[in-house]
C-alpha cells in the first residue's frame, strides 16, 4: 500500500534488464534505452519494472533484450511494453499479443532511488520528503543487505538506547579522531510521541523533550544529522538520512540510504567527485566482516582501522540485529523503559494492520518539513 524503493538509479544503466526480490516476489526491472525514440524524448531512460517471466513459456525476462522502451524475451523473442502488454510474437503466424498481458507497475524516481508501488488498485500519491529537497546534495549510500526480517531493522528506528553500546567501537574510534574522550553511556528517560508522519523519540533533557529520531511510517527512519566523516579534506559536513527498510522477503532486508549533504554550488560539485571517487566498497565483503564476528572467528575490535564510520555502523547493526535471528522470537523478550520506542513502532504498526485487516481506513501519513532541523538543533 505504500510506494518502496527497489534499486538505486546509478546501478540501473540504459538499455538494461535486471531482475529483483522484494517482498518475496520476483520481478524484472529495466531501463529502457536513453532517446531518440519518442518515450524517452529528454531521459536517460525511463525505468520500468514488469512480471518476473515471460507469458509465452516462462522464461526469465532479465535475460531478454532492451528495445527502445521495450523488452524483448531471450526465448522466442515476445516483446512487451513498460506496461506489460505483449506487442510482438515474431514466430507466430497469427499473434495473439493483445490477449497477452503481464503485470506492469508505477514506478517513479526519487532521491537517486527508483520507487515501485507493488500494491493493488491505483497507487497513492508518492511520499515526499521537503527537507530532502532544498537544493543541496542528493546521494544514495551502498546498500544494506541483511540476512534478517525487515522488521529486526524498523525496531531499531526508535531505540535511542543501542548506541551507546553497538556503536561503542565506532564512537571510541570518532572520538579518539578528535582527541576528545568517549562520552560514558547514561540511563536516560526515552519517550517518543505519534505525529502526522510516524513517531519521533528521544529523550527528556533539562525536562524538555530531545528527540533524535524520526519514523516516517511505515518503514523509513530519519536518524539525527551528523558527519559522514569519511572523505578527504576532513570537513565536518552536515549530512541528514533517509533509511528505508525494505523486505527482499521473509528472512532478508535491504537498506535504502539516502544522504542529503548541505553544500551547494561548487563546493557541492567538487564533493559528489571526491564521493564518485570513494565509492568502490564491497558491501558484500562488510557482510562477510559480520558474519566473521557473529560465527565468533573476530571480534568488532578486529575490523579494519580505514572502515568509515557509515561501514562501521552498519557492521555493527548486522552484528545486533542479524544477532536477534532472522526471524526474531519476541515472545520471549523483556521490555524495559528503556524500549518505549521500541513498543511505540509496535503499537502503531498493530494499529494500521488490525484495521487494515478489518477492513477500516488507514491513517494517510504526510511529512513535514523542517524535521531534519528539529533534529539537529537538539544535537547541536
Ligand atoms: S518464453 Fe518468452 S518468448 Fe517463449
Ligand atoms: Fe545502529
Amino acid at each position: 500500500m505504500f510506494w518502496q524503493p527497489v534499486y538505486r538509479s546509478q546501478d540501473l544503466p540504459a538499455g538494461r534488464a535486471v531482475p529483483i526480490r522484494i517482498m518475496s516476489e520476483d520481478f524484472t526491472l529495466y531501463r529502457g534505452e536513453a532517446g531518440p525514440h519518442p518515450e524517452a524524448e529528454g531521459t536517460e531512460g525511463r525505468a520500468h519494472l514488469v512480471a518476473f517471466r515471460c507469458a509465452h513459456r516462462g522464461a526469465q525476462l532479465s535475460t531478454g533484450w532492451v528495445e527502445g522502451d521495450d523488452l524483448r524475451c531471450f526465448y522466442h523473442g515476445w516483446k512487451y511494453d513498460g506496461s506489460g502488454s505483449c506487442i510482438e510474437q515474431p514466430a507466430e503466424p497469427e499473434p495473439f499479443c493483445q490477449r497477452i498481458k503481464i503485470r506492469g507497475y508505477p514506478v517513479q524516481e526519487y532521491l537517486g532511488l527508483i520507487f515501485a508501488y507493488l500494491g493493488e488498485g491505483e497507487p497513492p500519491p508518492m511520499r515526499r520528503f521537503p527537507d530532502f529537497e532544498r537544493g543541496f546534495v542528493i546521494e544514495p549510500c551502498e546498500l544494506e543487505d541483511y540476512p534478517c526480517n525487515y522488521f529486526n531493522r524498523l525496531d531499531n528506528a526508535s531505540d535511542g538506547a543501542h548506541v551507546a553500546w553497538t556503536h561503542r567501537e565506532s564512537l571510541n574510534r570518532i572520538a579518539a579522531a578528535a582527541g576528545v574522550p568517549p562520552r560514558p553511556p547514561t540511563a536516560e528517560v526515552r519517550i517518543s510521541e505519534e505525529t502526522e508522519y510516524g513517531l519521533r523519540s528521544g529523550t527528556m533533557h533539562n525536562g524538555k523533550p530531545a528527540f533524535q529520531t524520526h519514523l516516517h511510517m511505515p518503514n523509513v527512519n530519519q536518524p539525527p544529522s551528523g558527519s559522514r566523516g569519511s572523505l578527504a579534506d576532513g570537513r565536518t559536513l552536515l549530512v541528514d538520512g533517509l533509511y528505508f527498510r525494505v523486505p527482499v522477503d521473509d528472512e532478508n532486508s535491504v537498506s535504502f540510504t539516502v544522504d542529503c549533504v548541505h553544500l551547494t554550488g561548487a563546493e557541492a560539485d567538487d564533493y559528489r567527485e571526491r564521493r564518485r571517487m570513494a565509492q568502490d566498497t564491497k558491501t558484500a565483503a562488510l557482510g562477510e566482516l559480520s558474519a566473521e564476528i557473529l560465527a565468533g572467528n573476530k571480534v568488532v575490535g578486529d575490523m579494519p582501522g580505514d572502515l568509515s564510520p557509515f561501514q562501521m555502523f552498519w557492521i555493527e547493526d548486522y552484528v545486533a540485529q542479524c544477532g536477534q535471528g532472522a526471524i526474531a522470537d519476541r515472545s520471549h523478550e523483556h521490555l524495559g523503559r528503556s524500549d518505549s520506542g521500541v513498543v511505540s513502532i509496535r503499537q502503531l504498526w498493530a494499529r494500521e494492520l488490525k484495521a487494515l485487516a478489518e477492513g477500516r481506513p488507514l491513517k494517510q501519513w504526510h511529512t513535514p518539513a523542517g524535521l531534519a532541523d528539529m533534529i539537529q538543533a537538539t544535537n547541536r
